[in-house]
């Protein structure tokens, strides 16, 4: 039986990558504890280089900048269309830096060079230059109110956020978050997550050529308990962005309810149904599906990790999908021949491996792959479950790794029914040739986004975001503008 092979590696990497020290306002600088960590190719489990590791003493600092950034200086002086005109010279750096950043990103995080090429790197520019044009449009309305007076509403920026991000996507969950916050004139500390700092430390030295005023932008790397909490528990930020874990979430919410009752938006996972009906087209199906769960190593929010396939075509598709799944190359994120990088971690490796575990004591039947691929590096095979329950752990908690499961289903309202049956609700997919059917399922499946016939498309004018569990404010698109604002009511007294 043909599998998946492993790629051997002829590099084309950044040849060496220097220290890293935290930015705070304008700064570089170590650490307040000279404590620093290592950041790891995923590919090798070598160390890139050394990070300054942040904590609360760090935050401290940041966030003092990052507040006299908001109160003084340029920045609340600044024409908002000033605003934008640094937000689309930061997008045309990014632009031209795209070669440099699309290595740095993959080989942080091990995503397939080309993938950052063709996705990462024109989303990131993209979602700059989209929140670059809101800059100078957002504005308040005027309300006829009773009385001799005139009411207006003023749409101001919150003031100092905290930004925690994750590892699947560094540069563009950067790009999701610094792009309305810096549209609606607030100011920033972000934390990238330990696993993959090196992009977002880079970019805030775009940010800085492109002239961005000092503390307006702060990047502290460090962990999550300790510079993570730090932030989420600050009495001085006004508001918390985050995406990651479920768990994260509540513990970064509760730290907000117990601290000043900042702002919290969070986008949390999903377990994305994606549901193929035997009317659909089979090949853009399985493309899609394939697709779906498959890219990034499967470590998307929105990967279509329960796929409900209808009954009649059901074993078509799985012929289909897995001889996709041994077509492909697992291996070395440089090789341009790549089709599947390693996993970010070994932490991550582990955890769904355990799934994998799982996946075969709770009964689903392995169709193909299953094992770790190399001596070295985080490679998981692609792996595919058929005979997948409803209530198998694999069917019911995110994976965030390379296993596709896949469940048979009859007809439309059970697979509703079905698919509406988690905490979750980030995303869903159907694949149909009959339209009332997919709008009777848009309709009906309870999920911040629903692709009929296609699977993550994203733009950075149209919003994202869960349902559920899987967490509340919605990014992208002029949604996000609310995130990072306050509306101010003034009325003033027109009577005599
Ligand atoms: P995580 O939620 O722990 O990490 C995400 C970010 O939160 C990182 O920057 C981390 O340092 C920070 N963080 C962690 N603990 C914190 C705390 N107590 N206070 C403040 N910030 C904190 O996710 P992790 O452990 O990297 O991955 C575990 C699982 O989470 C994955 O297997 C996947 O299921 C899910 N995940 C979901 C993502 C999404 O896009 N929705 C992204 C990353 C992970
Ligand atoms: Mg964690």
């Amino acid at each position: 039986m043909a599998t998946a092979t492993l790629q051997k590696s002829h590099a084309h990497k950044p040849t060496e990558v220097k220290n890293q020290q935290l930015f705070i306002g304008g700064k570089w600088r170590d650490s307040a504890s000279g404590k620093t960590f290592a950041t790891l190719n995923p590919a090798t489990g070598e160390t890139i280089c050394r990070v300054a590791e942040g904590d609360k003493a760090d935050v401290d600092l940041a966030v003092a900048a990052a507040r006299k950034a908001f109160e003084e200086g340029p920045w609340p002086k600044m024409n908002a269309s000033e605003r934008g005109r640094l937000l689309n010279k930061l997008a045309d750096l990014i632009e031209s830096h795209k070669e440099e950043l699309a290595a740095l990103e993959s080989l942080d995080n091990g995503k397939p060079l080309r993938d950052s090429l063709a996705a990462d790197l024109p989303l990131v520019v993209k979602c700059y230059r989209y929140y670059a044009g809101w800059a100078d449009k957002i504005h308040g309305k005027t309300i006829p109110v009773e009385g001799p007076f005139f009411c207006y509403t003023r749409h101001e920026p919150i003031g100092v956020v905290g930004q925690i991000i994750p590892w699947n996507f560094p540069l563009l969950m950067q790009a999701w978050k610094w792009g309305p916050a810096l549209a609606t004139g607030c100011t920033i500390v972000l934390k990238p997550a330990e696993q993959t700092p090196l992009t977002a430390l880079r970019v805030a030295q775009l940010a800085q050529e492109a002239g961005f005023p000092d503390g307006v932008i702060n990047v502290v790397p460090g962990y999550g308990p300790t510079a993570g909490a730090a932030i989420s528990e600050h009495m001085d930020v006004d508001k918390v962005a985050f995406t990651g874990e479920g768990s994260t979430g509540q513990i970064i919410m509760t730290a907000a309810a117990k601290s000043n009752l900042k702002r919290v938006s969070l986008e949390l996972g999903g377990k994305s149904p994606n549901i193929v009906f035997a009317d659909a087209d089979l090949d853009a199906a399985v493309e899609g599906a394939y697709f779906g769960l498959f890219f990034n190593q499967g470590q998307c929010c929105c990967a279509g990790s329960r796929l409900f396939v209808e009954e009649k075509v059901h074993d078509r598709f799985v012929e289909k999908v897995l001889q996709k799944a041994k077509a492909q190359k697992v291996g070395d994120p440089f090789d341009p021949e790549t089709t599947q990088g390693p996993q970010v971690s070994q932490e991550q490796c582990d955890r769904i491996m355990g799934y994998i575990d799982a996946g075969k004591q709770e009964g689903a039947k392995l169709l193909t792959g299953g094992r770790r691929l190399g001596e070295r590096g985080y490679f998981i095979e692609p792996t595919v479950f058929g005979e997948v329950k409803d209530d198998m752990k694999i069917a019911r908690e995110e994976i965030f790794g390379p296993v596709m499961n896949i469940l048979k289903f009859k007809d439309v309202d059970e697979v509703v029914r079905r698919g509406n049956r988690t905490f979750y609700g980030l995303a869903a997919a159907v694949w149909t040739r009959d339209i009332t059917k997919a709008h009777r399922l848009a309709n009906g499946l309870r999920a911040g986004t629903v692709w009929i016939n296609c699977y993550d498309v994203f733009d950075s004018a149209a919003p994202f975001g869960g349902f559920k569990m899987s967490g509340f404010g919605r990014e992208l698109g002029e949604y996000a503008l609310e995130l990072y604002s306050e509306v101010k009511t003034v009325y003033v007294n027109l009577g005599e």
